[in-house]
């Protein structure tokens, strides 16, 4: 039987990537030291990981028509990405980032735009076999919608046998109070530093151990730090951490965090511990810093 696949749910995008030594000054003119278009969007990215570390997986999410959606598709199906629920919208226009990447100083500034593209709805999820998925994980975005995806594969779980079952994985990112329903939800939820920052905490261990009365009886709690590493609390209450793995040096952490998120999910999904599973995001997040793109992961 072929081995069941993970499913990411969130944003596919363009990102147009202008890499530069220092982050330019307002109303200057500078050289870059490249450039270059690569596929973005949370999910996205954690898709392209999942395919290089071996792992079979499907993206579901929203496309606009045009060359951006060409190429984004083009890229997907290079990296082995299903593609069954991809929703086309005729009428929208495509999301895109401008992204500087600042080699000296390790950092991403990002400036997305998405005008008018409609995320993936409850009703589009209706459509998706459940019983073709080990493990489901939503990028936190349209949050009363994606509550209620996860509302239908909790039922689909307690009407299935264990081995049957759905794992599920949520990752609330953006402090916006809309995302936070969705720290109620899923067997794993990932937080951000920022929403972690604006929930009132200062680091990753507290922020885990204060967000335990928010997530289901028995999730986990997972908090990725930068170059803190990661922290998780488990349903057995007990603290966990790993430290980053910096590379030689660092020249690209965009999405750090989407190749974290999917290196802890394949660990878990494969049975691994609590412990295995941060240690082994953060050395895959750790190469990805080290490299331009995700080709040198693995
Ligand atoms: P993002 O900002 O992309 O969401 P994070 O900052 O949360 O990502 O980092 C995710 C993981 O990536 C961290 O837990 C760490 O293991 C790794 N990481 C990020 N930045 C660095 C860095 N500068 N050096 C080493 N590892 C890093
Ligand atoms: C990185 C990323 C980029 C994208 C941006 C959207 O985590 O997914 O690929 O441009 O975030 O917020």
């Amino acid at each position: 039987m072929e081995d069941k696949h993970i499913l990411c749910i969130g944003l596919v995008c363009l990102d147009i990537i202008s890499v530069v030594d220092e982050y330019p000054a307002e109303d200057t003119d500078t050289r870059c030291l490249s450039q270059r278009w690569q596929r973005g969007g949370n999910a996205s990215n954690s898709c392209t990981v999942l395919s290089l570390l071996g792992a079979p997986c499907a993206f579901m999410g929203s496309l606009a028509p045009g060359h951006a959606a060409d190429f984004v598709l083009a890229d997907l199906r290079r990296y082995g990405v299903e593609l069954t629920h991809v929703v086309l919208h005729p009428a929208s226009s495509f999301p895109t980032s401008i992204v500087i990447s600042s080699v000296s100083r390790g950092t991403r500034t990002i400036l997305h735009t998405n005008r008018n593209l409609p995320d993936v709805t409850a009703q589009d999820f209706e459509q998706v076999d459940l019983s073709r998925y080990k493990w489901i994980h939503w990028e936190g975005r349209n949050a009363a919608e994606q509550a209620q995806m996860l509302r239908r594969v909790e039922e689909h779980n307690r009407a299935c046998p264990a081995p049957q079952r759905v794992s599920t994985s949520v990752e609330v990112e953006k402090a916006r109070e809309e995302l936070y329903q969705l720290l109620g939800y899923g067997d794993v939820v990932f937080v951000s530093k920022d929403v972690a920052r604006d929930l009132g905490f200062q680091a990753a261990p507290e922020a885990v151990k204060g967000l335990r009365a928010r997530v289901r009886p028995g999730a986990t709690v997972i908090c990725a730090w930068a170059e803190d590493g990661a922290d998780a609390l488990g349903p057995d209450g007990q603290l966990v951490h790993s430290d980053a793995f910096p590379p030689e040096s660092v020249v690209d952490t965009l999405g750090a965090g989407d190749t974290f998120n999917a290196a802890v999910i394949l660990a878990l999904s494969r049975g691994q511990s609590l412990q295995e599973a941060l240690t082994f995001g953060c050395q895959v997040a750790g190469r990805k810093c080290g490299v331009h793109g995700y080709d040198g992961i693995v």
